[in-house]
């Protein structure tokens, strides 16, 4: 029984203008939600299309923010954005997300420094940012992005696990904080997704794990993604497979093992 209607809530999402947050995006419109909605610049005429598309088949406000989320002064900015558009946010969507895959020590500094301001500090900015006005407000939702990577290590793109790990932490925590206040902290963890986030950050095309986790579809995650948000799952994997492998079997065998399983399996095939 859905819990959470979104008919005229007032949403921000990130990294809405390809995968996950595109579809994210659709759905929030679909459910008559505002928008207002982030992508790098380098992605601004897509968005924008996007934006006139979602506006004209929905009938919902939808404005579009191409701003460098990486850049100092970034999320502060996609905040005041979608503020003076919105006149408030009721729903924040952390999503937009890098990943760098290779040994840890051949990545480029400069590559693990911006994973860490677009999948961390980014997310971590714009929830301090939007979760004062909320609690005054008596009610509001963070919807964090995150993945089945938060789970365990991820040998081969070792600091995007380390940032997912981060954000489940700290999404458990805060929601733990606001008990009371109407505000709640929602993760959603989906395993790997046919997205650009995989080969622009040069995840090979096979590797043995997929046949466990399959490749899953932008548009399903979505879909799954803003049941499960209607719903207030604090915490959701979708897909029973991948909900047994990381719920049940990761959390009950031994770390060293997994690590050493995760370094065969996360490897390139060829
Ligand atoms: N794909 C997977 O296997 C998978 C699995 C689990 C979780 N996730 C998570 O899902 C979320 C969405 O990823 P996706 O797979 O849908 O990837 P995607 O299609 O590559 O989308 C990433 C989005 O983030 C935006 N973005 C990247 N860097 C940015 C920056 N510096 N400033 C502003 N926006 C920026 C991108 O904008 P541009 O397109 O303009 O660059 C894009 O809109 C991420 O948090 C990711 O970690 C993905």
């Amino acid at each position: 029984m859905p819990k959470y209607d979104l008919k005229g809530r007032n949403v921000l999402i990130t990294g809405a203008s390809s995968g996950i947050g595109r579809g994210l995006s659709r759905c929030f419109a679909a459910e008559g939600g505002n928008l207002a909605l982030g992508c790098h610049p380098s992605d601004k005429a897509v968005l924008e299309s996007w934006c006139a598309e979602l506006a004209g088949k929905y009938g919902v406000k939808v404005s579009g923010f191409p701003i460098d989320l990486a850049e100092p002064g970034g999320p502060e900015r996609m905040y005041d954005s979608a503020k003076s558009a919105l006149g408030k946010v009721d729903v924040l969507v952390n999503n937009a997300g890098i990943l760098h895959y290779g040994h840890f020590a051949d990545i480029p500094i400069t590559d693990h420094e911006a994973l860490i301001a677009v999948n961390v500090t980014a997310y971590l900015k714009l929830m301090r940012l939007c979760l004062p006005d909320m609690v005054k407000a008596g009610g509001g939702r963070i919807l964090n992005v995150v993945s089945t990577a938060a789970f365990q290590p991820t040998p081969w793109h070792a600091a995007y696990g380390a940032s997912k790990a981060f954000m489940q932490s700290l999404s458990e925590a805060v929601n733990g904080e606001l008990r009371g206040t109407g505000v709640k902290v929602l993760t959603f963890n989906p395993s790997y997704t046919r997205t650009p986030l995989l080969a622009r950050g040069g995840f090979p095309p096979r590797v043995w794990w997929f046949r466990i986790s399959g490749l899953s579809d932008p548009e399903d995650m979505a879909r799954k993604a803003v049941k499960a948000f209607k719903k207030e799952k604090p915490l959701h994997i979708p897909l029973v497979r991948n909900w047994l492998v990381h719920s049940i079997l990761i959390r009950a065998a031994p770390r060293g093992l997994i690590n050493r399983l995760s370094t065969l399996v996360l490897r390139e095939e060829r």
